[in-house]
């Protein structure tokens, strides 16, 4: 008897552990969800029944096992009667259902169903039902049975990541692209090379890694007042900065992003950005150097000659490498902040421009633009660049990543270019987030709180519905002149990232920021067990 009154009593306070639909936490939060009351139990017992998916169940598998020490059984054959997680495809011909990310969840006191069309929906479900699990670590794990129907509402669900101006480590971006996924973010905007440093092996050009990925020291604190005027009394730290990714790093990190549906788009800086590059290879400048990676924060004057053609052979076989080592369908080629200083004395890009019979350097960096498109189409593969590959003239088939506000975005999606949105308030994650600095670390400046992140809707009120179409998504940005470590690269992405997510997932009648911040307070109790050096004070001051 007494046994059973403490069988009984344990199961009610294991009850009392799952999440009620009060308590329950998924961001971003689906587009349809019904809490239907009881809990299924998850234990050592469970069997997983994988279908095809057989990296989903692995995962959930992993998760499990690293985090509550259950080790599930994956069975591939039947599912059984009860006590089951299972993977299904949907067979059906409603055209919602047959989007790639669409899923299903169902919980049942018997058991898990998730039905979708691709992996991806089914990877999507798995980190759903990853954010129900209760945080109590338990033999016997209760998860409130509901019902949820969901997809995204963006295709373009991104964040950035800087790795020139500050370098992070294989391991670090791997851990980055684990965010991404939690939040079902799929695409990866990885900047690897700049004025600052060149990330990215290339193996025609070795002195890309042996020079250009490093600078003999970095400027401490800001090269600018509060103004913008150059600061005369600026110091460096006297130390040798480097790193760069190996090939093999790369296809590595690559394959670890696509299992978890994150297709990573690269970012090569051309004509701009790129006195790293020319540090090593001063002869596809329009001087010819000498130069040294930049040590200081801003643009370099210095840039690539447009009117050289080995320059443009150069960073051909660059793209031919990259395009090598990174499956997905955009390159990104940067083309923001070009100085045109240079092009405007050089013999060689004033000869160019009257050749092409072109206007102003603005046409050059627009012909420069499109000569590299044109070789990147030949192979298949799309660009994407920054808003200021509209001055000038557009590419024929270029994709615009507006940052400098929203009107790039929108003169892109009139002329019927898809657009990536990314203005700097709110998707610049290098702002502050907190009105009062005196305790902030070090940031660029500007002020992008979470709710501003959250409020963000990337449909702009002046396009018509048809242009709207070309507005693929958004992302996040993380520039990291002052972003140190990876513990500081948290600090800035969390929880802005989580918010973005749910601005990019979740339609706009089905959010609410008071209701994300409750389950955000929630959330932070899964970040804490991960260790996630997130910003505490944003979510506990909503
Ligand atoms: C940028 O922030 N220069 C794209
Ligand atoms: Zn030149």
């Amino acid at each position: 008897m007494k046994i059973r009154i403490s069988i009984a009593l344990f199961f009610l306070i294991q009850v009392c552990f799952a999440q009620t639909s009060e308590q329950a936490s998924i961001i971003p939060q689906p587009n349809y969800v019904s809490f239907t009351g009881g809990a299924f139990a998850l234990s050592d017992t469970t069997i997983i029944v994988a279908g095809e998916n057989v990296f989903e169940a692995n995962y959930l598998k992993n998760y499990l096992k690293e985090n509550y020490g259950i080790e599930v059984i994956i069975d591939s054959h039947y599912p059984p009667f009860k006590n089951f997680i299972s993977f299904l495809s949907i067979l059906s011909s409603n055209p919602s259902e047959l989007d790639p990310e669409y899923y299903d969840l169902k919980i049942t006191k018997k058991g898990v169903t998730i039905k979708s069309n691709a992996a991806a929906g089914s990877f999507y479900a798995v980190q759903s039902l990853i954010q129900l699990l209760p945080l109590e670590k338990s033999r016997r794990l209760l998860v409130p049975c509901l019902q949820v129907f969901d997809a995204p509402r963006y295709k373009w669900r991104g964040m950035h990541l800087d790795c020139s101006r500050h370098f992070f480590t294989k391991e670090e971006v791997k851990k980055y692209i684990d965010y991404l996924a939690m939040y079902k973010m799929n695409t990866f905007h990885w900047h690897l090379t700049d004025d600052q440093g060149w990330r990215i092996e290339i193996k025609k050009y070795p002195l890309l890694t042996q020079v250009s990925s490093q600078r003999k020291e970095t400027i401490i604190g800001k090269p600018v007042d509060s103004r913008g005027k150059p600061l005369k009394d600026v110091k460096y730290d006297n130390t040798p900065y480097g790193g760069f990714y190996s090939q093999d790093d790369i296809r590595e990190i690559v394959a670890y992003a696509g299992k978890q549906h994150i297709t990573i788009v690269p970012e090569i800086e051309m004509p701009g950005h790129s006195l790293a590059a020319l540090a090593a290879y001063p002869q596809y400048s329009c001087t010819g150097g000498p130069f040294e990676t930049y040590t200081t924060w801003g643009v370099s004057d210095d840039v690539y000659c447009a009117g050289n053609d080995s320059a443009y052979a150069f960073l051909e076989n660059i793209l031919t490498e990259v395009m090598d080592l990174f499956p997905g369908q955009y390159i990104h080629i940067g083309g923001d902040e070009c100085p045109k200083v240079r092009w405007e004395k050089c013999p060689k890009c004033q000869q160019r421009i009257k050749d092409e019979k072109l206007k102003d350097e603005h046409q050059l960096q627009s012909y420069f633009i499109t000569r590299i498109e044109k070789f990147i189409n030949s192979k298949g593969r799309k660009i994407i660049g920054w808003d200021e590959i509209l001055e000038g003239g557009l590419a024929p088939n270029a994709s615009v990543m507006s940052w400098r506000g929203t009107q790039g975005g929108i003169a892109a999606a009139k002329q019927e270019h898809y657009v990536v949105m990314s203005p700097g308030k709110p998707c610049y994650f290098d702002h502050y987030q907190v009105k009062d600095r005196t305790n902030e670390p070090i940031a660029i400046g500007g002020f992008n709180p979470v709710d501003s992140v959250y409020n963000y809707d990337p449909a702009p009120k002046s396009l018509e519905p048809f242009e709207q179409k070309y507005i693929l998504g958004a992302q996040g940005n993380v520039w990291t002149e002052y972003i140190v470590d990876f513990r500081h690269l948290e600090y800035m992405s969390m929880p802005r990232m989580a918010a973005l997510s749910e601005a990019l997932w979740t339609k706009p009648e089905n959010k609410d920021y008071k209701k994300f911040i409750a389950r955000l307070k929630i959330h932070s109790k899964l970040l804490d067990r991960m260790n996630v050096n997130y910003a505490k004070h944003v979510i506990t001051q909503n």
